[in-house]
């Protein structure tokens, strides 16, 4: 990690700590200001953007996101699975018909990815991989659908993702375990940043 990848983690971490603090204050009015998915948003668009699209790096793009997958996701951070930092905290603020409602909202807008920095070479290795162990779930090269986003979402987040699953912090899908291991099998260490690289080329 370089000096100015620390920097802008420290600048990161300062801005996080103030969101939670923000979104926390905001939860609770919010929720019974006006209980619509819409509504119940806002306290999500400091981090994930307005309607979703967030700006990244850390910080997942949702807009577009599968509700059944939404809905397992906040369960799960609810209940301190998949090693979250902020969203267990906020998901407890929460009951399962909101989550609801949020995922109907959220699944309804249109990912807008941005453009990120990628290495072409390592993205055309990776198209290869994705279509050989993950399009069977991870359609059209992962753009959002019910396995999630892959296409477009944040690369960091993308790494620490997968290296949770590696590192047994977060339960594996069915059957994923088995297609991650065949590409690295394949591929060697360059896998994951490749497959990474490939999505992060993807911006619509
Ligand atoms: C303070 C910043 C912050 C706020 C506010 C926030 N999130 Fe998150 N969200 C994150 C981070 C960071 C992650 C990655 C997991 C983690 O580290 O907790 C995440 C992950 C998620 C994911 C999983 C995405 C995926 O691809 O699997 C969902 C869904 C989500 N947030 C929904 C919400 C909703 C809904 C709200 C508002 C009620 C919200 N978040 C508010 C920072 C935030
Ligand atoms: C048998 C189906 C299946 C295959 C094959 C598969 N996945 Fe997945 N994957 C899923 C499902 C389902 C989810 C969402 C479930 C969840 O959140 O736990 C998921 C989630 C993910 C996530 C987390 C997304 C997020 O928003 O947090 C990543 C990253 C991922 N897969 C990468 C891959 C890669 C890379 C491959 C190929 C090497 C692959 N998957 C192959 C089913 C699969």
């Amino acid at each position: 990690m370089g000096v100015d990848d620390m920097k802008s983690n420290e600048i990161m971490n300062k801005v996080i700590r103030n969101l939670i603090l923000a979104a926390l204050a905001l939860g609770p009015a919010a929720v019974l200001a006006a209980p619509s998915g819409q509504a119940l948003s806002f306290t999500c668009a400091g981090c994930h953007g307005t309607d979703g699209s967030s700006v990244g790096p850390s910080m997942p793009a949702i807009a577009g996101m599968d509700p059944g997958v939404f809905i397992d996701a906040m369960k799960a951070y609810r209940e301190d699975q998949r090693n979250p930092t902020i969203m267990n905290r906020m998901a407890k603020a929460y009951t399962d018909e909101q989550f609801k409602e949020m995922a109907w909202f959220f699944a309804g807008q249109r990912l807008r990815s941005m453009p990120q920095k990628h290495d072409a070479a390592l993205a055309a290795r990776g198209a290869d991989l994705h279509k050989k162990h993950c399009e069977k779930c991870h359609e059209k090269g992962g753009r959002p659908g019910d396995a999630g986003t892959l296409a477009g979402q944040w690369m960091p987040y993308l790494e620490y993702t997968l290296g949770d699953f590696l590192d047994g912090k977060r339960e594996w899908p069915r059957k994923m375990k088995r297609k991650v291991d065949a590409a690295v099998a394949e591929e060697g260490k360059n896998a994951l940043p490749a497959l990474i690289h490939y999505y992060g080329s993807q911006h619509q």
